[in-house]
């Protein structure tokens, strides 16, 4: 594939029958003709499933669809989205539309920092243990690496640094911050911390409470940016009607900053985009779940993940929340559905993913406001229900 990617603008590829999209598809993403059995049966057959999860009596399959549009970075990507509810994959290609004149997402992820969390009880005295570990610092972290894989070490992960908490009663909780590299990582931390939970312990004259990681992935953030100028916005209207439209998507921002109640649906919008594209690769939803709405509460107050303000002409938003994912390992091993999902999306990186799917979940949320603002949500969402269950009749 050209480093700029394939080009993501396909006027009209709704209207192609589904033979043609996925000829389009292997065209465009330059696959094999063989993988379109992979689209065709969801690509996990009853065997991988059984190697997956247990009491495994069959699959239970999505539609898999393809966000069009997206210019991220530079870079144009098809993105295979794996979801049951209608308009969403066509309200994140608009919104990428938009976005992309612009001059499309800009997108930075953190390195891929997972954290294990060593629960220590029964500690008398918490300044004097937290010193004791502190004191440890160097021995731990070459212990911590011993325990990884030598496959990730080879890589250049590792054990990053050692943090310890103080929590009430008498517990504290020491933190692992690991470097997972291109995996997702959650076996890798967990081994790690319970490698080292029986010297932590002793280290702090305590006892060894849980060992596992924390979802709240808060060194593995994503940040994406997207500008839309206002004369994007209008689309065949007036400039000042898009100028309006901006304010209006303003406003909508600030209420969710403002709500509680309100955060959470513009999350929900969020998630929207984000959910599917985790699905299609074989990721851990729940995890990026459990973290985004860990994140959005962070300080106290339950808060959008998102913010957009009109700057000059344009309509500027700005996402940012934890996004632990991998290429490697999981269940990319056992469903060649996923590992076709990356291909088509070119993300040689777990970095490379978390920016594809946190501008995806911009996009996503874009759609939503833009429709909330103007002519409500209804409008849109309703059309392609109809489409579908006319489709279905
Ligand atoms: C519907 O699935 C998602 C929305 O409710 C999101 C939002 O209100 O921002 C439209």
């Amino acid at each position: 594939m050209p480093d700029s990617g394939p080009n993501s603008r396909i006027p009209g590829f709704y209207r192609l029958p589904i033979a043609e999209r996925q000829a389009e598809l292997l065209r465009r993403a330059g696959l094999s003709p063989d993988q379109i059995g992979v689209l065709q049966s969801g690509g996990l057959d009853p065997g991988g499933a059984d190697q997956t999860v247990e009491n495994v009596v069959g699959i239970y399959a999505l539609p898999l669809g393809l966000g069009l549009n997206f210019l991220i970075n530079g870079v144009d990507r098809l993105i295979p989205m794996a979801v049951e509810e209608p308009s969403v994959i066509a309200a994140a290609s608009n919104a990428a539309r938009l976005v992309r004149e612009g001059g499309g997402f800009s997108a930075q992820a953190d390195e891929s920092i997972m954290t294990a969390q060593v629960e220590l009880r029964e500690v008398a005295d918490q300044a004097k243990s937290s010193a004791a570990i502190a004191a440890a610092r160097v021995e731990l972290l070459a212990k911590a690496d011993s325990a990884l894989p030598q496959l990730l070490r080879d890589h250049g992960g590792g054990c990053r640094e050692i943090e310890v908490r103080r929590l009430p009663n008498q517990r504290l909780v020491v933190h692992l911050h690991i470097d997972c590299r291109d995996a997702m990582g959650a076996n890798m931390v967990n081994t790690v911390a319970e490698a080292l939970a029986d010297q932590l312990a002793t280290l702090a004259s305590g006892k060894v409470g849980l060992r596992i990681l924390t979802n709240l992935a808060d060194r593995r953030l994503v940040r994406a940016t997207g500008r839309v100028p206002h004369k994007a916005l209008a689309g065949n209207g007036p400039v000042a009607a898009g100028a309006e439209l901006a304010q209006a998507i303003e406003a909508a921002s600030r209420f969710a900053e403002d709500d509680i109640y309100r955060a959470a649906t513009h999350n929900k919008g969020i998630m929207n985009g984000i959910d599917p594209v985790v699905i299609a690769t074989g990721n851990d939803w729940r995890g990026i779940e459990a973290g985004a709405h860990a994140f959005a509460a962070r300080d106290g107050r339950y808060k959008p993940l998102t913010i957009w303000r009109v700057e000059g002409d344009h309509l500027v938003g700005r996402l940012e929340m934890p996004m632990a994912l991998g290429t490697v390992g999981g269940t990319l091993q056992v469903h060649p559905g996923a590992r076709l999902a990356l291909r088509i999306l070119g993300a040689r990186t777990a970095r490379e993913l978390a920016e594809i799917i946190g501008s995806v979940g911009l996009a996503q949320n874009l759609a939503a406001l833009k429709a909330l603002a103007g002519e409500g949500i209804q409008r849109g969402h309703m059309t392609l229900h109809r489409r579908a269950t006319e489709q279905r009749s």
